[in-house]
């Protein structure tokens, strides 16, 4: 069956999951409330950035309001409870890899706490054991757009050069705890979502100007780098069989038009992006960096040592989340798609979900070859998907062609990059068992192999139901990529 794929033994398929997006029972077991979890619904369902819309006002209202009425990652999708369940499906549809995340505040609530919170450890002991049963690899990311709510109030999250101290105990406590059980890590999710603000660097912005945002975002990251490294060093301590990666939410740009001007300007949107993967797979600040931190009066306050760490700090493998491409112009005037989680421009030769992401299954060969080229460590696609909005058929089943075809597509393009030559580990699609919108914090954004009975306002039996991409995805798996 390789041979004919490309895909290599053992390559790592399944699903991806973040904690705040399913697990609910966010007050249960001693678990503190996180930075998601003072997230209301988006009022527009276009707008993908309403997760990093939060003032102190907000913050304050939301802690005021112990009930998850008005805050679904509050609810998720009731993982917590029905984590025997859902393991089980995945391992129906021959799930090799799952991607989740633990949630730091289940185990620090506070995020500094003297000692862990034994009922949060043994929560994810339980999880893991469940997955171990089906041979199902768990790839854990430490940090998935959430944080102990204490550490933005106590020093303003990710912006506090405080919160590496109490990262680094927290990481340390789960690499301790988990080392039979957890061979795959990975940082920080979608490491350069910490350039848009509260949602990844847990830091409220009140007040400041555009310019002192940016000083905020990018000293923020600093600090979520050199835990990063940090995070990585304990784990060869710890555990040298385990590896490690980064991950970062790429975003392919292309030229508008084949004028200079925008080969240039799509080169500087592009190196905005990489400039993450750049210094946690090269160990280093890029260059380039330099000119557009004094541009913009980003001061970076680096502690000695830093710089030593990042360098000894290098992730294992690259990971990244692929949904969407990017048109870049020098043009000020010229048209943005508002779906897009960073605002690109339109292209006029792909066609969109209903949430205005552009699909563009090629992008993600042109990724996977740049990736390679760029850096040569080993690749893993950790998510990808489409979010729609399933209906049900009087049939009473799902059909969901539009799921089916996205992914298949983009699986021809990943076969393509192997050929190409390409090393990569594994492909874990976003959501397979639906779950909270990250972005809008809707739930009928669905991107599930498994649809979940509850809607937008929380109402529901939360019963699971196959789709037919369920069937699909298992030949897809059964077959290592052969049968599309
Ligand atoms: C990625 C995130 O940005 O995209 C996930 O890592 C998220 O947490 C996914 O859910 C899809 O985005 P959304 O907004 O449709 O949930």
């Amino acid at each position: 069956k390789n041979v004919s794929t490309g895909f290599k033994d053992g390559f790592l398929w399944g699903g991806a999951t973040a904690a705040n997006q399913i697990e609910g029972a966010f007050n249960l077991d001693g678990k503190g409330i996180t930075t998601a979890e003072v997230v209301k619904k988006a009022e527009d369902r276009s707008n993908s950035m309403a997760m990093n819309e939060v003032t102190r006002e907000m913050l304050d209202e939301a802690i005021a309001d112990p009930s998850d009425t008005h805050y679904p990652k509050r609810r998720g999708n009731d993982f917590y409870h029905r984590y025997q369940e859902d393991i089980k499906l995945m391992a129906d549809m021959g799930f090799k890899a799952f991607r989740m995340s633990i949630a730091w505040s289940r185990i620090f609530p506070n995020g500094d706490d003297a000692q862990p919170n034994e009922a949060g450890l043994a929560f994810y002991d339980r999880v893991f054991d469940e997955c171990a049963k089906y041979d199902i690899e768990p790839v854990v990311t430490l940090s998935h757009y959430e944080m102990p709510i204490a550490l933005t109030i106590k020093q303003n999250g990710w912006a506090s050069r405080d919160t590496i101290a109490a990262f680094t105990k927290y990481t340390e406590t789960v690499f301790n705890r988990y080392q039979h059980k957890v061979k795959y890590w990975m940082t920080f999710n979608e490491i350069n979502a910490g350039t848009w603000g509260f949602n990844a660097t847990g830091a409220l912005e009140d007040g400041l100007s555009a310019d002192e945002k940016m000083q905020l975002h990018y000293q923020s990251l600093h600090h979520q780098f050199v835990a990063s490294a940090i995070a990585v060093q304990q784990l060869h301590a710890i555990d040298p069989d385990a590896q490690i990666g980064c991950m970062l939410a790429r975003m392919q740009n292309y030229p508008n038009t084949p004028n200079p001007v925008d080969v240039l300007e799509t080169q500087k949107q592009d190196e905005l992006n990489l400039f993450f993967t750049d210094v946690q797979v090269r160990g280093e600040y890029p260059e380039f960096m330099n000119r557009y931190f004094a541009e913009h009066h980003v001061v970076i306050d680096m502690a000695d040592g830093d710089e030593e760490l990042l360098r000894e700090g290098t992730v294992d493998y690259l990971s990244f989340s692929y949904y969407m491409s990017m048109v870049a112009s020098a043009d000020p005037d010229f048209e943005k798609t508002s779906g897009n989680l960073t605002f690109g421009g339109k292209n006029p030769y792909l066609e969109s979900s209903d949430w205005g992401w552009q699909i563009d299954p090629v992008g993600l060969r042109i990724t996977l070859n740049e990736f390679w080229n760029r850096y040569h460590v080993p690749l893993f696609v950790v998510e990808n998907g489409l979010g729609a909005q399933d209906v049900i058929a009087e049939d009473g089943h799902i059909h969901d062609d539009y799921r089916i075809d996205y992914l298949r597509q983009h699986i021809i393009q990943m076969k393509e990059a192997v050929k190409d030559g390409v090393d990569l580990m594994g492909y874990t699609t976003w959501g397979p068992i639906d779950l909270i919108s990250a972005g809008t914090s809707e739930m009928s954004k669905r991107y599930g192999f498994v649809y979940v009975d509850q809607d937008d306002s929380g109402n529901g039996t939360l019963d699971r139901m196959p789709k037919d991409s369920f069937y699909w995805y298992k030949q897809v798996i059964a077959s290592n990529g052969a049968e599309l």
